[in-house]
């Protein structure tokens, strides 16, 4: 890897520091993001150890009483962004966004203990019960019925916000008329076309003013609520999460807690299977009320690998896809299918490469052994990188960089793929 290139990424990690937690990029968004900070995580541990088990001590202050890790937390108000704690009103100390986000945290632990030693071993131990609470709060909260396919109530809990996935269901919300007046300040750091649509936004709030009104009854917000959708990015980031916990609960000798997660993880696999979608070839999203797939495949459907899901006939559709959608881009993985109407190479999750999503494609690929895609894919984000920065995320056609800039997670991946390779074999 350019050592150049990886004193950039060791400086942007520092930079966006704010004493003990890390913002995902200045301005955009000035808090602390919950997957994000995992991310950064696996980032600071490549060169200070403590600093990232402190992203992650930090990351648990917001945890809420129900187990719920939120998706923001707000430290400090801070003009930059729309919405604020004001509009949240989570009730909370520190205060938070009313939902929560991808559930990385599990596998970020057990990476940091096996790249580290006993102190991180007595690290994890001390985090163990918190990260077994939040996903607790997922299998409950967000399955109230126990069917093993877990609902997200916003698409910002997928942390795809606009991805096409979530139009079925956004499609079906009415925006009331008292819905308040607002001001969007993404678009003042971003440029409108990299960023979502004011409609989805207007739904985004409406959805925000459902929970807030209900004082974040998430059961009610699950089963009442504008948006109930299964996301494939969670059900495969909790299915793989939840297998590392296991990892954990047993190196720890908590067997109660073992059998508890064994529970969800078969549960899960299961649920897995109604996100199959056999006439695209491929795991998509789905609204858990109308029963409606999503159309197309996206990065995230390759999670299927990460999270040892499905069987082979399915990985194999899914290998094949894979490869076609590579060979219609410059740079994978795109997260919307490039050959679907609704591709949009520069608007942020309906078509751009992540950084963070191809770091999780790789090692699912690679623990499977198809380490030729697996290989693939990561040259090409290390290839973005190299041509155009540590963007937010990357156009698949030309590999021009968008959204914010000095990036934690892209700088993260970027850092952990330089400690896991010799440099014989970068890009
Ligand atoms: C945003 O504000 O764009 C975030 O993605 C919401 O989490």
């Amino acid at each position: 890897m350019h050592s150049e290139l990886r004193d950039q990424a060791t400086q942007i990690l520092l930079e966006n520091d704010r004493g003990g937690y890390t913002v995902p990029t200045a301005r955009l968004y000035p808090y602390q993001w919950n997957w994000d900070s995992a991310f950064a995580a696996l980032g600071f541990s490549v060169f200070d150890r403590e600093r990232a088990w402190l992203e992650l001590d930090t990351l648990f202050e917001g945890q809420w009483a129900d187990g719920m890790v939120p998706h923001i937390i707000f430290r400090r108000d801070d003009p930059d962004y729309f919405p604020g704690p004001a509009i949240w009103q989570s009730g909370t100390t520190p205060p938070s966004s009313g939902h929560s986000q991808p559930p990385v945290v599990a596998s970020i632990i057990r990476h940091l203990m096996e790249t580290g030693g006993p102190a991180d071993r007595e690290r994890a131990k001390v985090l163990f019960p918190k990260v077994y609470a939040w996903h607790n709060w997922f299998h409950t909260m967000r399955d109230p019925d126990g069917t093993g396919l877990v609902g997200i109530v916003h698409p910002w809990e997928s942390g795809r916000d606009n991805c096409p996935d979530w139009d079925i269901g956004l499609n079906t919300i009415d925006v009331p008329g008292d819905l308040e007046r607002y001001e969007r300040r993404d678009t003042d750091s971003v440029d409108a076309e990299e960023r979502p649509t004011s409609s989805e936004y207007d739904r985004y709030l409406t959805i925000l003013k459902f929970g807030r009104e209900c004082r974040w009854d998430h059961i009610k917000i699950a089963r009442d609520g504008p948006f109930f959708m299964a996301d494939p990015g969670i059900q495969f980031i909790l299915l793989r999460a939840d297998r590392d916990l296991l990892h954990l609960a047993e190196l720890f000798d908590l067997a109660d807690h073992g059998r508890q997660i064994e529970h969800w993880i078969e549960r899960s696999v299961d649920g897995c299977q109604s996100l199959w979608n056999e006439k695209v070839g491929s795991f998509c999203a789905r609204d858990l009320r109308s029963g409606e797939f999503s159309n197309a495949m996206t990065n995230i459907s390759m999670l299927a690998f990460y999270a040892g899901a499905g069987g082979s006939d399915q990985r194999a559709r899914l290998v094949s896809h894979a490869n076609n959608i590579l060979d219609r881009c410059h740079y994978g993985f795109p997260s919307w299918d490039p050959r679907d109407d609704k591709f949009e190479s520069k608007r942020y999750w309906r078509g751009p490469v992540w950084a963070m999503a191809n770091y999780m494609i790789v090692q699912g690929l690679t623990e499977c052994g198809e380490l030729g895609l697996a290989e693939r894919i990561r040259l090409d984000t290390l290839r973005l990188i190299k041509k155009s920065g540590f963007f937010e995320y990357f156009d698949p056609i030309t590999g021009d960089g968008h959204g914010g800039t000095d990036f934690t997670w892209t700088a993260a991946i970027y850092l952990a793929w330089s400690r896991a390779r010799p440099s014989s074999q970068a890009a």
